[in-house]
């Protein structure tokens, strides 16, 4: 509709293109002369190693794993170890294997010479066997945490470790009738991480009640989540995405009152959200996507100061989502597609939230198939906002004012920018010539 702009206007948006590159040119230029220049790395004394040095029999045991030992092993920032202070010689009291080669073995010996002061240990990537380890060391460590290490664990070799406060293991094949095979005697454990690990069974009814993290993902757990959980409250986060758990939440689950993050995602998970949850004063996360949840979505979650990221997708709730749009805006994550039978409220929530759900008809059910197929062709152009028109039969009267309001707007639109246009290329003219 529009002319092509002549021949002189052309030469003038060139001429502006190009102050512009070459003003945009100057200021990266100018950048490096604004940084200054990187001072001299000084590093910190080493002051205790230089009085104290590694007890002798520890050195040769560190020697024996390939831990490099040219270098002092105690000095700070030692990746692999970290050393008390006692005189005349330190001693290693956490160490970390990782990236071993495929000639490094444990031996029971250099185990032995770090039993007594050793209570952190630590494998990342190391493809080695786990021999028996003397009983010294495994009493006295409180932190055990293995990462895609050893080609499998006993769940009874785990379990020797009996005064842990931290447990990690992740992509290790755990080995063990039952996670109370391993963690059952662990009468400090704080902190239980064991995913990826093939653990099969089910929950143990009896857990420590002072933990504070749990994390059990990514397993084959069976079962219901037992009631008896509820104890745990001094429990912060608690994860056992992707098992098999079936059943229903246990009513009391809110009594774990010191939860802020809960992922029970990819599991059987059904029945309702218990109420008790709302009595969960600090929960930042909850995930209970991918299961058969049903029932209707509680009110109570716009009434959580602190929830942040609301992911109850891939579920069976029905009704009416109770939330409103400054709700959905205070949080930073919220899912909740893939529920055939739940409908938004098209009076508290606009269709451009793209929520993945059906708008609710006046009876409060889902209007039509929730436009999970439609959603990538809505994403493409603006005009997911007028599909709405589409969908309600009842519109009809809005259509009609629609059509010329639109014509009207387009013509407005086009006539200001080609005038900005005219403007915009005199004034460069300008500051060009
Ligand atoms: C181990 O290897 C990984 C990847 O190969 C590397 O990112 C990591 O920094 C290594 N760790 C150590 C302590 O050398
Ligand atoms: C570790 O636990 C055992 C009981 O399992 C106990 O007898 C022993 O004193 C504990 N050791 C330490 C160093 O805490
Ligand atoms: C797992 O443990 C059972 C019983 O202790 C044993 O028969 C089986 O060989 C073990 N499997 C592996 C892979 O270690
Ligand atoms: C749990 O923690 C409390 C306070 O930190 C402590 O007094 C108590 O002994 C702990 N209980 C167990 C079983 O470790
Ligand atoms: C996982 O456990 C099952 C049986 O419990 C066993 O057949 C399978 O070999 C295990 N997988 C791995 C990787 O250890
Ligand atoms: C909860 O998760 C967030 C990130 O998702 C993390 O920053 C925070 O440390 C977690 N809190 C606990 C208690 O695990
Ligand atoms: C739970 O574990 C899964 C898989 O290990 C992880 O992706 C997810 O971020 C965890 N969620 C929380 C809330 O910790
Ligand atoms: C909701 O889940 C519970 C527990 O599995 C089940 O008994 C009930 O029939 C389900 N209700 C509906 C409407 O599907
Ligand atoms: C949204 O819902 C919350 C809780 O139900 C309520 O306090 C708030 O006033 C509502 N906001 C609007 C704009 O309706
Ligand atoms: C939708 O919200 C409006 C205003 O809050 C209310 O009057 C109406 O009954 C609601 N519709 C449904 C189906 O819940």
């Amino acid at each position: 509709m529009s002319p092509p702009p002549p021949p002189p206007l052309l030469f003038l948006l060139l001429c502006s293109l190009s102050a512009t590159a070459s003003a945009a040119g100057k200021s990266t230029a100018a950048a490096p002369v604004a940084t200054p220049p990187s001072s001299p790395v000084t590093i910190p004394a080493p002051s205790t190693s230089s009085h104290s040095t590694l007890d002798p029999k520890q050195l040769r045991a560190l020697q024996s794993l390939s831990i490099p030992t040219a270098k002092d092993p105690c000095a700070p920032h030692n990746a692999a170890t970290t050393c008390d202070a006692a005189a005349p010689f330190r001693h290693v009291v956490s160490l970390h294997l990782s990236n071993c080669s495929d000639d490094v073995s444990l031996s029971f010996t250099a185990l032995e010479s770090l039993s007594t002061t050793l209570q952190s240990l630590s494998f990342t990537n190391c493809p080695i066997s786990p021999i028996r380890f003397p009983s010294d060391l495994a009493l006295n460590l409180r932190s055990f945490s293995c990462a895609h290490s050893f080609k499998h664990l006993a769940g009874v070799w785990l379990s020797r470790f009996a005064n842990l406060t931290d447990l990690a293991v992740t992509d290790v094949p755990v080995n063990a009738s039952g996670l109370y095979v391993v963690i059952g005697n662990m009468r400090k454990l704080r902190s239980v991480t064991i995913t990826n690990a093939n653990l099969t069974g089910s929950i143990p009814k009896h857990l420590v009640e002072n933990l504070t993290h749990v994390d059990l993902s990514r397993n084959g757990l069976k079962g219901k989540i037992p009631s008896s959980i509820a104890v745990l409250e001094n429990l912060e986060s608690l994860n056992l995405s992707s098992n098999a758990l079936a059943g229903e939440l246990p009513a009391n689950f809110g009594d774990l009152i010191s939860l802020k993050n809960v992922s029970l995602a990819s599991n059987s998970l059904s029945g309702s959200i218990p109420d008790s949850i709302s009595a969960i004063p600090g929960l930042e996360h909850l995930d209970l996507s991918s299961n058969q949840f049903n029932g209707t979505i509680p009110k109570f979650f716009t009434e959580m100061k602190h929830l942040k990221h609301l992911n109850l997708a891939n579920n069976a709730f029905r009704g009416v989502l109770p939330f409103n749009a400054s709700f959905l805006e205070r949080l930073e994550v919220f899912k909740i597609k893939g529920n055939d039978n739940l409908c938004y409220n098209h009076t508290s929530l606009s269709s451009k939230l793209k929520l993945g759900i059906a708008q609710c008809d006046k009876h409060g059910l889902p209007m039509s198939p929730p436009p999970s197929k439609d959603l990538t062709s809505g994403d493409d152009g603006d005009s997911s906002d007028y599909d709405d028109g589409d969908d309600g039969g009842s519109s009809s009267k809005k259509e009609g004012h629609h059509g010329p309001n639109k014509v009207f707007l387009g013509l407005v639109i086009a006539l200001s920018s080609i005038v900005f246009l005219i403007v915009f290329l005199i004034l460069i003219a300008k500051r060009c010539t």
